[in-house]
């Protein structure tokens, strides 16, 4: 046993003091650095930059203009080829009667008259006929800021709320896109699929499981 206890421990022993020194120095060098440095930084973050104070010049809003939240979007939408808006024909232009013979009633109300097919279901709490459709020029959509765009363009419409959806649109994950990978492309407008005055798809009720060929006579 005592042969086992080997002379390593007696110089470890005696070199102990010596290591420790070794060990120690170099850290409290390294406090005492930091400590000195430290007034230091703490003066070049309160100190404020001066040179970065001066005044952007930015160009003067334009007066009479609205301000469209698609703003520096406009060279990307203008990219997008889209089929037809599906309106029906009885119904085009809006403008065959909704001219100075009908102006505009702005009153919430349920259409009796006319357009009596279309029965609000897409956020109706909220929402009316006027929030997407222009009340002085029919033939046109406006988006929430007033900026009106046309029904090949009502994408940007949906695109206000839905901005997963279009986002996804745009790269051809939702929707149909079609076309070259590197080149033209097509896109079906949200409105090919999506009625924009109920746009929830019914639930499909399920088929029946295909008969086994065996059950088959
Ligand atoms: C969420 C926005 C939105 C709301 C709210 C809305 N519409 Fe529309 N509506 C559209 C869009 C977009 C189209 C164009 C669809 C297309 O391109 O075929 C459209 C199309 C129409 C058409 C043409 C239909 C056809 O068959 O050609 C009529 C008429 C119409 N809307 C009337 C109304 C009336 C009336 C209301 C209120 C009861 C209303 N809309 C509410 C977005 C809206
Ligand atoms: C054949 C005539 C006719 C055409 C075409 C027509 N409308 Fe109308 N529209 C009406 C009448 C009439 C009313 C009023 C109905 C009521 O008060 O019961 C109305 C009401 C509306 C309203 C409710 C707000 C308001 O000003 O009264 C909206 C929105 C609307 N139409 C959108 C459209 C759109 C969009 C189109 C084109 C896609 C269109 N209409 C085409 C006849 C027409
Ligand atoms: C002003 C905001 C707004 C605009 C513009 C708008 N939506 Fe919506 N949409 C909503 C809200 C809020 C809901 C959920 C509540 C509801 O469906 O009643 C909804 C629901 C939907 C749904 C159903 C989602 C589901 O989970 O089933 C679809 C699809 C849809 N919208 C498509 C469209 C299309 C297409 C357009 C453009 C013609 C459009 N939306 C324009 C706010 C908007
Ligand atoms: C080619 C047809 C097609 C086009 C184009 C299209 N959608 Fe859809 N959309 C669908 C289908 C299918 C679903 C899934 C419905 C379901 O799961 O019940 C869907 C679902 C949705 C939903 C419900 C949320 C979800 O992801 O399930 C929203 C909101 C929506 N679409 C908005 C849009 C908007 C905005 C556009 C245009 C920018 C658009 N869609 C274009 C077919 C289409």
């Amino acid at each position: 046993m005592a042969a086992v206890e080997s002379p390593h421990k007696n110089t470890l022993s005696r070199i102990e003091p010596l290591l420790r020194a070794m060990l120690i120095a170099p850290l409290a060098a390294a406090l005492v650095g930091s400590c000195q440095s430290a007034p230091a930084g703490k003066a070049a973050i309160d100190t404020p930059d001066q040179t970065h104070t001066e005044p952007v010049n930015l160009p003067p809003p334009q007066a009479g203009l609205p301000p469209d939240p698609m703003h520096g979007q406009k060279e990307e939408t203008k990219g997008y080829a889209v089929p037809k808006p599906p309106l029906s024909k009885e119904y085009w232009p809006c403008s065959d009667c909704h001219n100075d013979s009908q102006p505009p009633n702005r009153t919430r109300r349920e259409l009796k008259e006319d357009h009596t097919n279309i029965h609000l279901h897409h956020d109706e709490a909220n929402r009316w006929c006027l929030d997407c459709h222009d009340a002085e020029n029919r033939d046109a959509l406006h988006l929430a800021s007033g900026v009106t765009i046309t029904f090949d363009e009502s994408y940007r419409l949906c695109g206000q709320c839905h901005g997963t959806q279009y986002r996804d649109w745009k790269s051809g994950i939702h929707g149909k896109r079609t076309g070259m990978w590197n080149g033209e492309k097509q896109y079906l407008l949200c409105v090919h699929c999506h009625n924009p005055h109920s746009p929830h798809f019914k639930p499909l009720k399920p088929e029946a499981p295909p008969v086994r060929p065996s059950l088959i006579r």
